[in-house]
């Protein structure tokens, strides 16, 4: 095909054709909605590194919930701030933490929408990083029993998937074995398998204070360099019983998810994270771009890329216009 044979411009021209050639829809049920949940009652705080999102307390989590439920969100994923920490993170699997409260809420209050949970111990160890610390090193092995309870108790609070992000090796074996024994063999785990050491995160960790008191998070979070380790990662998941294999950071990252969409043959989710809506929402405020559509652009292109599901704080939004005008 050959200029002027072809052009391309034919099929570009009107609206209607541009619909019907369009290779990928962004649609609702793609999203999935982060909320942040923190003690108290009747709390509603902005989070000031990620204009747009709160800090909410169970009820206004499980009012939120409703309010993406009716948007058409198939899920939310819970983040717990807990306001106690200690070096064994026992905020993470207690039975009424804060987590395990904003289950119940939500559960109680709109039952229909999917409650998937962050397991990790960053939040919860008042060192902040995503494991047990010995002698100032991360220790992988005694983290995995901590990190399968809190999987467990999330579980037993009426979650519906759990999703670890620590990147200890093992532990999706570990809380597949602890979910089975304790008859939650039906509970899926989306595992954040090939999760990268990623500046994009800041904004998050101010909004979950889960910045780590010393050291970085290298040893455990994967080097950006590195794509063929990601393929690794994500196939041990897949031997250790994952469901659902997750890339993270999204944007920076579109040729993982490819990679990962060809090569393993499980629902990959994409996690947009907060550095990538922070850039947008600041840009945005400059009066430097449409943040809008340059979400729904973003959004498209994660899954353009193979994504199955987009974890984004753009869901409420992007769930708002697809509802205005569903062509994607
Ligand atoms: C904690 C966790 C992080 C994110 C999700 N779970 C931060 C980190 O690893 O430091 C990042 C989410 C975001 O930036 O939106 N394990
Ligand atoms: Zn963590």
């Amino acid at each position: 095909m050959q200029f002027p044979d072809y052009r391309p411009r034919r099929m570009r021209q009107s609206e209607p054709f541009r619909r019907m050639i369009r290779e990928t829809r962004l649609c609702t049920d793609n999203l999935i909605m982060p909320l942040f949940a923190v003690t108290g009652k009747n709390v509603r705080e902005p989070v000031e590194s990620m204009p747009g999102q709160y800090h909410m307390s169970v009820d206004h989590v499980a009012k939120t919930a409703k309010e993406a439920k009716n948007l058409a969100i198939p899920a939310i994923i819970l983040f717990g701030v807990p306001d106690q920490k200690d070096p064994l993170a026992t905020q993470a699997y207690a039975k009424d933490g804060i987590v395990q409260q904003a289950i119940r809420s939500v559960k109680d209050e709109c039952p229909d929408i999917g409650v998937i949970t962050d397991v990790c111990l960053c939040q919860y160890t008042d060192h902040g990083h995503c494991g047990m610390v010995e002698k100032g090193v991360i220790d992988n092995d005694g983290s995995l029993d901590l990190l399968a309870r809190t999987a467990l108790s999330h579980a037993e609070a009426g979650a519906d998937m759990v999703a670890p992000s620590d990147m200890m090796d093992g532990r999706v074996g570990f809380i597949r074995e602890i979910l089975d024994e304790n008859d939650f063999t039906h509970m899926p785990i989306m595992s954040y398998a090939a999760k990268y050491c990623s500046a994009y995160y800041g904004p998050f960790r101010e909004a979950a204070h889960s910045a780590p008191q010393f050291g970085d998070r290298r040893t455990y979070q994967m080097d950006p360099a590195n794509a063929l380790e990601a393929v690794r990662e994500a196939s041990l998941d897949v031997s250790e019983g994952a469901d659902v294999i997750m890339v993270k950071p999204a944007l920076p990252y579109l040729d993982i998810i490819s990679r990962i969409r060809e090569e393993i043959d499980l629902p990959v989710a994409a996690y947009n994270v907060s550095g990538e809506y922070a850039m947008i929402r600041a840009a945005e405020k400059m009066g430097w771009l449409d943040g809008t559509a340059a979400a729904l652009e973003t959004l498209t292109a994660i899954k353009r890329a193979g994504a199955d599901m987009i974890l984004t704080y753009f869901a409420m939004e992007a769930a708002r216009t697809l509802q205005s005008d569903p062509s994607g």
